[in-house]
């Protein structure tokens, strides 16, 4: 159990780290703020690959979240091995992603800090978050409302697991 004025550390990881993984941090991060619980959590994301690090998201994912109200102000980073200590709670977004970030932990020391993001989703299909990069315009939408409603489940679970409840 972590201690009570610890904060709740997540972090949402993705292969760029300019599409899913901010969106999942930027809807996350205002759900939490909604909820009036900003100050128990700490909110981040990263990537798997380093090609976008100091990147801002990808203007198409931010065009979504911002028709949506959510404002996406994260910038590229590569997953480390320091986030294993960093984080109580590693979402990543396919299993590529799971693959790529539990080949880091070599001695299997931080495995129960991952899961597939979608483990939390009341409807998890395939369990993986599509990759919209390379797809149209309503790819966006799509994992949009993924990463919403997952985002919701997951809020409710740290909150049921944590005892928290809405504050303000
Ligand atoms: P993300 O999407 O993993 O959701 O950020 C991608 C962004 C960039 C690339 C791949 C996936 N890329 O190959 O550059």
């Amino acid at each position: 159990m972590a201690d009570e004025y610890a904060p709740i550390s997540v972090l949402f990881v993705c292969l760029g780290n300019i599409c899913r993984s901010p969106l999942a941090e930027g809807v996350f991060r205002d759900q939490v703020e909604r909820a009036g619980l900003e100050d128990r959590f700490e909110i981040d994301s990263a990537g798997t690959g380093n090609w976008h690090v100091g990147q801002p998201a990808d203007k198409r994912m931010q065009a979504t979240a911002s028709r949506h109200g959510v404002m996406l102000t994260s910038r590229g980073r590569q997953f480390g091995h320091a986030d294993f200590k960093d984080f109580d709670h590693i979402l990543v977004m396919d299993r590529s992603n799971l693959h790529d970030v539990l080949f880091l932990d070599r001695t299997e020391q931080f495995t129960d800090r991952v899961k597939l993001f979608r483990e939390f989703d009341p409807e998890p299909d395939d369990y993986q978050v599509p990759d919209p990069y390379y797809g149209g315009d309503d790819g966006f939408e799509t994992v949009y409302a993924i990463v919403e409603r997952t985002s919701e489940a997951l809020l409710a679970s740290l909150m049921a697991h944590y005892g928290l409840t809405e504050a303000g």
